[in-house]
């Protein structure tokens, strides 16, 4: 069990939060800003109890100093959603002789949000050296980067070691939810997968095929594994050095009298482009040149039908490609059946957190989560090291 807010006095400290807002960037404004949005909460609640705020993240994978790349935006929509003043300072980092004179200068019950900790080279190699200059900006740790986690950084997991760390009340419920599904989830329990690759899931897979009931596949991942089975994908994606780990899946699939549903149809097109001709094909007889780049409409129905009676459902990755129309029909009916079930629904992964903002459905949905690859660690079973760290004071008690 990691330790959480509850375990921790609070009241008038100075804390250090490592938050995740590596969100997307568009023409050097925040694009979609609900990883910033989900940490408000726990922020909230730091400041309802008079704490002075330290707050870092990454953003993009610079190498070093990159302006493109400087939180200055994401401090300006923190303060709008905060309805409060977010003090930021551009500099070369959260380390920066900058940096530390600006957080010694914070006043009590004051935000402050530190540059981009990519910007010091030190963050990715967790350096001992700079997780204790972090470490002197606060005296308690508190994580909510949930989207981070399965990273061992600097800010993630060399900080928490040298102050008493806790998770926030993001990580708490993210670690709840997918916990929930990996160990109890209610039944049936229903998984959908998209994206392009087999081996990008196949963790997820091996672990969740003791527990789950029904697998839906789509994406560019459903072709390796008509493909496998000797279907004709034409020109459509596929992993050809995975055909015997499909064949694998499948055969531990039937052992477990788990069903693994392929597409029916696909639709097709001999480009990914919108104006391309476009055309239903069935997904194991697409002819030559021609890619399936979505589920087509029968599995569509198939997929929504085979969701409904679901108490659970997961759902990560699109179903096709749905940045460009049409290719996006499948993801969008999926997106609405999972939305529709009575039972407990999650989507996780960048992706089908997209598709479901972009149709409007995030709102009916009980758990949209933060995280796209600590997500797909955390359900396939592994241990992330953001995590693991909250579980014991390694430093001294509070
Ligand atoms: C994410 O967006 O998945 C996290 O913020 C981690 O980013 P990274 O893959 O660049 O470490």
């Amino acid at each position: 069990m990691v330790k959480t807010l509850d375990d921790i006095d609070i009241q008038g400290r100075r804390i250090l939060v490592r938050v995740d807002f590596n969100v997307p960037l568009s023409e050097g404004e925040v694009g979609d800003d609900s990883r910033i949005e989900a940490a408000v909460p726990t922020l909230r609640e730091l400041l309802e109890q008079g704490a002075t705020l330290t707050l870092l993240s990454h953003l993009g994978r610079p190498k070093g100093p990159d302006k493109s790349l400087t939180m200055r935006p994401v401090a300006a929509r923190l303060g709008n959603l905060l309805g409060r003043n977010v003090r930021f300072r551009g500099s070369d980092g959260p380390a920066s002789s900058d940096s530390q004179i600006f957080v010694s200068e914070a006043p009590e019950g004051s935000v402050t949000l530190l540059e981009n900790t990519r910007f010091d080279p030190r963050e990715t190699r967790n350096d001992p050296e700079l997780a204790k200059v972090l470490a002197g900006y606060g005296s308690v740790f508190v994580s909510d980067a949930f989207g981070s986690a399965h990273r061992a950084h600097a800010s993630t997991e060399g900080v928490a070691r040298l102050l008493p760390a806790v998770a926030g009340r993001l990580l708490e419920r993210e670690l709840a939810v997918l916990s929930r599904l990996v160990n109890a989830p209610q039944k049936p329990f229903k998984v959908v997968l998209g994206g392009a690759k087999v081996s990008d899931k196949i963790g997820v897979i091996d672990n969740l095929l003791g527990v789950v009931d029904e697998i839906f596949i789509g994406g560019a991942m459903a072709y390796t594994f008509i493909q496998a089975r000797g279907g004709r994908v034409g020109a459509s994606l596929v992993e050809g050095d995975r055909h015997e780990l499909a064949r694998a899946i499948t055969t531990r699939a039937a052992d477990l009298g788990v069903a693994l549903n392929l597409p029916e149809d696909s639709v097709c097109a001999e480009r990914i482009d919108s104006r391309a001709p476009s055309a239903v094909h069935a997904s194991d007889a697409i002819p030559d040149g021609w890619m399936g780049l979505d589920i087509g409409p029968e599995a569509a129905e198939a997929y929504a039908n085979g969701l409904r009676d679901a108490r659970t459902v997961l759902w990560n990755g699109p179903l096709g490609v749905f940045e460009i129309p049409p290719f996006d029909a499948g993801t969008v009916a999926v997106a609405r059946a999972v939305a529709a079930i009575s039972g407990f629904s999650v989507v996780g992964g960048g992706d089908s957190v997209a598709a479901v903002q972009r149709s409007g459905l995030a709102g009916s949905i009980d758990h949209v989560s933060t995280g796209g690859g600590a997500s797909l660690e955390f359900l396939a079973g592994k241990i992330l090291p953001g995590v693991a760290v909250l579980t014991g004071w390694l430093s001294s008690p509070p």
